[in-house]
């Protein structure tokens, strides 16, 4: 048996990835730190409590991180303050968890002498024109972030590769493209225009809708996580991860609409993100060919499907926070 510390468990991609591990790798007896944020949500969890071991606690905390570092072989770090909404009204939080938090956890690493996986984002390459279909992201591209939240991720890697080239440590890192799934905070694009139908509300569009994002399954994100530490070179390896799922926000939201028996055109266009990403499009050449991984569910209308059935089925799970998610929102006339 391997100890695994999963950062950032109790969120969307870490408690996806703490039951994807739980069923397919036995070998890794899992420990949790979450500081159970308002996107942390510790039912994520509830039906495995009894196999893993869940502290709450914050990754600045360098005590703490210390103690647990020290306990265990490999840390996956997915913890992040992760809306780029959020951070356009307030940076701190993210500038605290993304990078003083990341900072943290390296030099718990370095003291120990673990191994880490850093879990990162698409959006550090900034954005790709919308009608430039051979223009991808390969790991090679330049940093660009464009908010606080791509900045502060864009930063924490460089950390890492810090951390690698100073120190030594062993580190493998992966950037990926954006996810859908079960347990997605409503505060996201895909859970916000499901619940907004399941709620009677119009769902909203920002701007356009022409931006394009690069849709993954979670499971595919986390399969190719294991992939990465199973055969992945800690020599600082960065991977990007996704699964030539790129559509156009109107796409996504108009499938939305139809796949729950509703008219297509029945949302509104608000106003635009600042800053707004154009276009994400992962080239994952590299992860396929050097470590053998593929994607098992690329089928977005299939997968749609799946997540709206989620919500339905989960309605207590994110009713009580609606209200609260919208005002906010309709705060920024969005
Ligand atoms: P999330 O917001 O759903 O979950 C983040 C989790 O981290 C929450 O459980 C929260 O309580 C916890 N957390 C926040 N600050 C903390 C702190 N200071 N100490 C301890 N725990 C803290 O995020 P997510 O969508 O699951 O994203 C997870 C990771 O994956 C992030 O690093 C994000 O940048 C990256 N990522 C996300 C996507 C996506 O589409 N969601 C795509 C690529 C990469
Ligand atoms: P989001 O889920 O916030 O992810 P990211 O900013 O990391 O890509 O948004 C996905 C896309 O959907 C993005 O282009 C912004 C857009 N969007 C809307 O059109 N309406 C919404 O209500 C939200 C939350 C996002």
């Amino acid at each position: 048996m391997k100890n695994i510390l999963i950062t950032g468990g109790a969120g969307f991609i870490g408690s996806n990835f703490v039951h994807y591990t739980l069923k397919n790798h036995s070998e890794y007896q899992i420990t949790v730190l979450d500081k159970l944020t308002y996107a942390g949500n510790i039912h994520n969890l509830e039906t495995v409590l009894d196999k893993i071991e869940f502290i709450r606690g914050d990754i600045c905390d360098r005590d703490l991180v210390d103690e647990l570092v020290a306990k265990t072989d490999i840390i996956v770090h997915f913890a992040a303050e992760s809306h780029n909404d959020n951070s356009l009204k307030n940076p701190w939080p993210f500038i605290e968890t993304n990078l003083v938090g990341t900072a943290t956890i390296l030099e718990a690493v370095r003291k120990h002498d673990k191994r880490l996986h850093h879990i990162s984002t698409d959006e550090v390459y900034g954005d790709l024109p919308i009608n430039a279909p051979n223009q991808k992201f390969t790991e090679s591209s330049p940093y660009h972030g464009s908010s606080p939240y791509s900045s502060t991720k864009a930063g924490s890697d460089l950390l890492v590769q810090a951390w690698v080239r100073s120190f030594g440590i062993k580190a493998t890192l992966s950037n990926c493209s954006n996810n859908y799934g079960a347990y997605q905070h409503i505060e996201k694009f895909i859970p916000r225009q499901i619940t907004n139908i399941l709620s009677n509300l119009t769902p909203k569009l920002y701007g356009t809708g022409e931006q394009v994002r690069d849709w993954i399954n979670v499971d595919d994100h986390n399969s190719a996580v294991h992939t990465i530490l199973e055969k992945g070179d800690t020599n600082g390896q960065m991977y990007l991860i996704g699964a030539n799922g790129e559509q156009s926000n109107k796409f996504i939201l108009e499938t939305i609409l139809e796949l729950m028996g509703k008219d297509k055109n029945d949302y509104e266009h608000v106003k635009d993100r600042a800053g707004h990403d154009q276009r994400y499009a992962i080239d994952a050449d590299k992860l396929r060919a050097e470590l053998g991984w593929t994607p098992k569910y690329t089928n977005i209308r299939e997968g749609l499907k799946n997540t709206i059935k989620w919500y339905q089925d989960n309605d207590a799970w994110w009713r009580n926070q609606k209200a609260e998610v919208e005002q906010e929102y309709a705060r920024n006339n969005q």
